[in-house]
């Protein structure tokens, strides 16, 4: 609808007449050139609020951007104006809250504010906010703001766990990530009315840390940031060693980290992706990933994985799945006294297989492969086998590679027939030049179904 291109450096919402209350304020606690204490110094934040009974949460999302330096510009629908008094907003932001299209001075403020933004984050999100924003309705302020910007979007689900899981609002969330929308969360947890579950607002200051992130990648510019060579795509990773049962409280694991994983879902963060991540390790999940989803053994990583695979743009397959699992764990704990038990194995499922003979068409799989002898031999032979775009090899044997260390050095073997080598350097620096192989072999976007 022809929006100009946002200025760089975002103007602040502050030329125009305003509805009324107080005048735009300074962020609080201003200090000059605060890069670190106030990463969002200088950035014009639409934080959007849904009705829902999470919008409380919303009052503090506020104030910890305003403390990170942003200029916070609130905008609540009818809705969530109920479940919260826009009057607490308007105290806390720097601008007076908007609710409305129409009793504003300014004609047309969803596009100032969209123009203006910098990043527009939704907290919460409800279902039908999401469902709006998917189809393209702009039925209130906050949606017409979500269509009239050219910003990066963060949206937080917060719902009830059967509204969450019902295909029509994951749907939106498909079409939305492949837009390019950032989601943050939901949690497990407490919701309201004493239920548990998924659906449960992100933490505020996870919320804030992925606005952080996204302004910090924007800063990287080129190939980075959410105008990035992967804006726009979906990436799933899988990181660490998965655990198998031998008993109530024994594993049979192996001595993955994650940290490779998790470099690679921040590299892909800092490229513009919306990011899944499934994971077995308890590490700091890197701000941005849009899905977390934690799993211990290889039979819950495939029940993760298989569901999300055919939306993701590029899967990695970076976690350390067992090839054996215990075929019969007890369900106890085993006593000392019985003494060593016959422990028989049985194969796990190869999952990558299944990627690898359903991919659809324009997805890139890529596949890992650690190696003690005959690396490239092996991981081609992989390659072929698994029908993998890319392999990633790693002579987990040398030096300095590969599992706990923090630095690694692989070789890329291309489906193509293509194999290059990375020296050795920390895994950010390898994420990055495996990143770099799958852009180079993506297909442009729209090509693909
Ligand atoms: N993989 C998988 N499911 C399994 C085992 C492995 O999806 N049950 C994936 C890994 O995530 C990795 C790739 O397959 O991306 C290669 O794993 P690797 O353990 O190196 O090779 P395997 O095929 O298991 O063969 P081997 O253990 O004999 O080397």
């Amino acid at each position: 609808m022809g929006v100009p291109r946002r200025r760089p450096e975002g103007p602040q919402i502050t030329d125009g007449p305003r509805p009324e209350g107080p005048t735009t304020r300074a962020p609080l606690r201003q200090p000059e050139g605060a890069a670190t204490s106030q990463p969002l110094a200088g950035r014009t934040v639409v934080l959007g609020v849904a009705g829902g009974i999470a919008a409380y949460k919303a009052v503090d999302v506020c104030r910890r951007l305003v403390d990170a330096g942003a200029h916070v510009a609130p905008v609540l629908t009818p809705d969530a104006a109920r479940f919260v008094g826009p009057l607490t907003f308007s105290a806390l932001a720097s601008e007076p809250v908007r609710t409305t299209l129409w009793d504003s001075p300014e004609p047309i403020p969803h596009t100032r504010l969209g123009q203006g933004a910098d990043v527009v984050v939704v907290a919460p999100a409800t279902a039908r906010l999401l469902g709006a924003y998917a189809a393209g309705i702009s039925d209130d302020l906050l949606t017409a703001t979500l269509l009239a910007t050219r910003a990066p979007v963060v949206v937080c689900p917060a719902m009830h766990t059967e509204m969450w899981e019902h295909p029509a609002v994951q749907d939106n969330l498909v079409t939305l990530r492949r837009r390019g929308v950032h989601v943050v969360g939901p949690a497990v947890g407490h919701l309201a009315g004493g239920d548990a579950g998924a659906g449960r607002l992100a933490e505020p200051a996870d919320i804030v840390a992925a606005v952080i992130a996204l302004v910090r990648a924007a800063g990287e510019g080129g190939a980075r940031g959410p105008g990035g060579d992967l804006q726009g795509r979906t990436v799933l990773v899988t990181a660490g060693g998965t655990r198998e049962a031998i008993d109530a409280v024994r594993v049979i694991t192996n001595r993955s980290s994650g940290k490779q994983g998790y470099a690679l879902a921040e590299e892909a963060v800092a490229r513009g992706a919306s990011v899944i991540l499934v994971t077995t390790v308890d590490r700091q999940v890197p701000p941005g990933v849009a899905e977390v989803v934690r799993v211990v053994s290889a039979a819950d990583m495939q029940a993760a994985v298989m569901p999300r695979a055919p939306q993701a743009d590029v899967v990695l397959m970076a976690a350390a799945v067992a090839d054996f699992r215990p075929k019969a764990p007890a369900g106890r704990k085993l006593k000392k006294e019985d003494g060593p038990p016959p422990i028989l194995l049985e194969p796990t499922h190869d999952f990558l297989v299944d990627l690898g003979a359903s991919k659809p068409v324009g997805q890139l799989l890529v596949g890992f492969a650690a190696e003690t002898d005959d690396v490239v031999a092996n991981a081609r032979r992989k390659l072929r086998s698994k029908r993998l775009d890319l392999i990633v090899a790693n002579d987990v044997g040398a030096p300095g590679v590969g599992f706990e260390h923090d630095t690694n050095r692989v070789t890329l073997l291309g489906g193509d027939g293509t194999e290059s080598s990375v020296p050795l350097a920390t895994k950010r620096d390898i994420a990055r030049a495996v990143l770099d192989a799958v852009v180079r072999r993506l297909p442009t976007q729209g090509a693909a179904p």
